[in-house]
Formats: C-alpha cells, structure tokens, sequence
C-alpha cells in the first residue's frame, strides 16, 4: 500500500467560501494540491491534520480523509495542465453564476487584482475568498489576491481594494518591458494596462530626446520617464507628481533600474510650479512633455508656456473622450484650450486610442509638436 500523504477536507459546495476563510486564517490548505469539487462537494487539501477541526467548523457539516499518493483526490497542480481561470472558477461555482465571473485579471508584481464588485455580480459574494483562493492556487508567481473596492479616485488618482487571498501587502516590484518598478497599488497610481504605451513612448526616436529636457508632468512611480531614461541615457529627465508617496518610489525606482542618465524628481503640485523656485532653473529647455492625467491634462497647459524651449518641444496629452470619434474630440478640446494660452500648434505626429476606460469613454494619445 502507498504511504498517506494528505489529508482531504470534504465539504458542501455551498459552505465553501466560509470554510475555505476560515482554512486561510491558520495557513491550512496545501496550495501544492488543487481544491477541486464533484457533484455538490468540494475537496480542500490540508497541509497537516487539524486539531479541533470541529470546534473550527462548528455548525458545517465535513468529512475528512486521507488521501493517498495518486489518489484521484489528490491532484498535484503541478502535473496538471493550467486552466483558464474561468475553467477552474467554474469548477467550484454554480453554473447559473458563471456568466457573472471575471473574464481577466490585473497581475502587478506578485500581487492579482480582480474586479468582482459589480452590482449584477452579488450573487459570487459568497464565493469571493474561494475565488481568491484559486487564483492563488494556479498562478505561483502571485502571492496576495486583491478585489477592487473602489474607483481609482481623489488628487492621487488611487483605489481602495480588499484583500481576498494571500498575503496582506500592497507593495510589490512589478517588471515591464525591460524595467523594475516598485509600487505600491493602494498608495501610488499604476497601471499595468498601460505597459505597451509606456513602450512607444521609450522608443520613439526623435529630435526633441537630446535638444532640451524631458519632463513627465504627473509622473507617479516613474514608468513612462524612467523606461525612455533607460532608452535614451544621454537625455536629461525630470518627473513631478503631487504624491510624495510616489516620487519616494519613484526615486527608489532610479537605482532599482541602475540608470545612469541624468533623471530628478519633484514632489510637486504642477499647478504652483510657475512659482517654484527649485523649478524656475527649467525656464524654456522642456523639449519634450509628458502629461499623463486623463482626466485633467488639458487643465494643465496653462501651466507649460514658460517651460517650453525655443525650438519647440513634442506634447504626448492623455484624454478621456468619448467613443464615438474619440481623435477628433480630443483634438478639438486641445485646440479649443490651447485659444487659453500662449502656446501655438505647430503639427500633430501622431495620435491613436490607448485602451478602453468604460463602456462609452476611451483613452487616447495626441503626439503634437508645440511652440510658443
Ligand atoms: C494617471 S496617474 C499617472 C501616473 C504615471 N504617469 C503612470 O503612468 O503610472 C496621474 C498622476 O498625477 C498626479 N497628480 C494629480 N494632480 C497633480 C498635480 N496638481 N500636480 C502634480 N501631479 C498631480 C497623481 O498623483 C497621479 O500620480
């Protein structure tokens, strides 16, 4: 006879969510083992025997049993094929709710974020530590699962989340493109969705990299000033955000990233930065601006006219606008505010949507050389 190796948790699958909670408060359940379910009942692994199990599961009904080396209840995840995580989801949820279920994540370093808040999505509420549980379970490189809680909101552009599974952190060393970057999603801006913008942005070759300065406007942690640094190691960068949070990140993220170009960053409200005297040394050398505060951007020109070096510089300008011909709206609220200004539009080189934002709004990028 094979030697026992496990012990099995059987329980209802509609007790799954508390239990599996309650397994996750003393760190029981063996994630080198699926939890899978059949018929109406699911099966935890555990990592030893439990003492007290029924003072623990008072009031549900379980059996326990060990389970033997090949056992079919106990599958060693790393000798199956990765599921989708809706596969694996559905597994353990019942299928008038499957609809409902998230059809991707966000993964940011170590850490999952999963959107599972939705008002038609109440009916997984019971289901969420499960979910979170799974997740966990098929992806060894995430050790925290976290769901949205609330809108990115407020001056920081930050979101509150709830943890559902795993370890209770809100840093992590996120890796993109070939960068490093330390973030921390609770307190700083990061958007992992933004990875292969952020990668036009590095690499677009153009004049105004090396005759004046580059300064990303509301930088947050660094990616976008950092990743064109590492690209561009002769240029001078300089990145401002009124979060000091995340230019004390940001700042860690130089070293983490060992550039050896010329790179600063400001703690620093950009709508004060006309009578700031540290910045008053970058009056006319920006040969290239970042602006990357959708919501708000076009607020923020006013703030730029006596920062723009005399040859002119390149303008990447980040909107929200609507679906429907987004380019030409975003163009139109541009010219109309640059009327507001003293700054003249020279041409636009390029211009594109970015990603999606909510059922009727996108992100777009203008490309736009500027002079005064
Ligand atoms: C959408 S985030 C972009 C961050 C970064 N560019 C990125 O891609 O991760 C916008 C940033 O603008 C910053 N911000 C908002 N108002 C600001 C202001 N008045 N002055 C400077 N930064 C500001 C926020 O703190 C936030 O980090």
């Amino acid at each position: 006879m094979s030697e026992i190796k496990k012990w099995i948790l059987e329980i209802d699958l509609i007790n799954g969510n508390s239990i599996i909670k309650k397994l996750q408060s003393i760190n029981a359940i063996d994630t080198n083992f699926k939890i899978h379910s059949q018929n109406n009942s699911i099966f935890i692994p555990l990592k030893h025997e439990i003492d007290n199990l029924s003072v623990l599961l008072n009031g549900y009904e379980f059996k326990i049993f060990p389970a033997q080396k090949n056992s079919k209840n106990l599958i060693d995840r790393k000798k199956t094929h990765s599921k989708s995580l809706k596969e694996t989801l559905k597994e353990i949820i019942p299928s008038e709710f499957h609809n409902l279920l998230p059809r991707a994540f966000d993964i940011i370093g170590d850490i999952a974020i999963i959107e599972l808040n939705r008002d038609e999505q109440k009916p997984l509420r019971p289901f969420i530590n499960s979910i979170g549980q799974i997740l966990l379970e098929n992806h060894s490189n995430i050790k925290s699962v976290y769901e949205k809680a609330s809108d990115i909101e407020g001056l920081y552009r930050t979101r509150k989340f709830d943890l559902i599974a795993g370890l209770n952190k809100t840093e992590t060393i996120h890796r993109e493109n070939l960068g490093k970057f330390h973030v921390d999603i609770e307190q700083t801006f990061f958007s992992p969705r933004l990875a292969y913008e952020r990668q036009r942005i590095a690499k677009l070759k153009t004049e105004f990299n090396l005759n004046g300065k580059i300064w990303d406007v509301f930088c947050g942690v660094g990616p976008f000033i950092i990743q064109i640094s590492k690209k561009n190691p002769k240029a001078h960068s300089i990145g401002t955000d009124i979060n000091c949070r995340a230019i004390e990140l940001a700042k860690k993220n130089i070293e983490l990233n060992k550039i050896v170009g010329n790179i600063e960053f400001y703690c620093q409200d950009v709508k004060e930065i006309s009578i700031s005297q540290v910045f008053s040394k970058f009056q006319n050398s920006i040969s290239r601006f970042i602006m990357n505060l959708p919501e708000k951007s076009i607020q923020f020109l006013k703030n730029l006219p006596q920062f723009i070096q005399k040859n002119g510089a390149l303008l990447h300008l980040y909107q929200f606008n609507k679906k429907i011909n987004p380019i030409q709206e975003a163009k139109d609220i541009f010219e109309k505010e640059l009327k507001n200004t003293r700054i003249k539009l020279k041409e636009y080189k390029f211009s594109k949507v970015v990603k999606p934002f909510s059922p009727n709004i996108v992100m777009t990028v203008l490309d736009a050389i500027i002079s005064l």
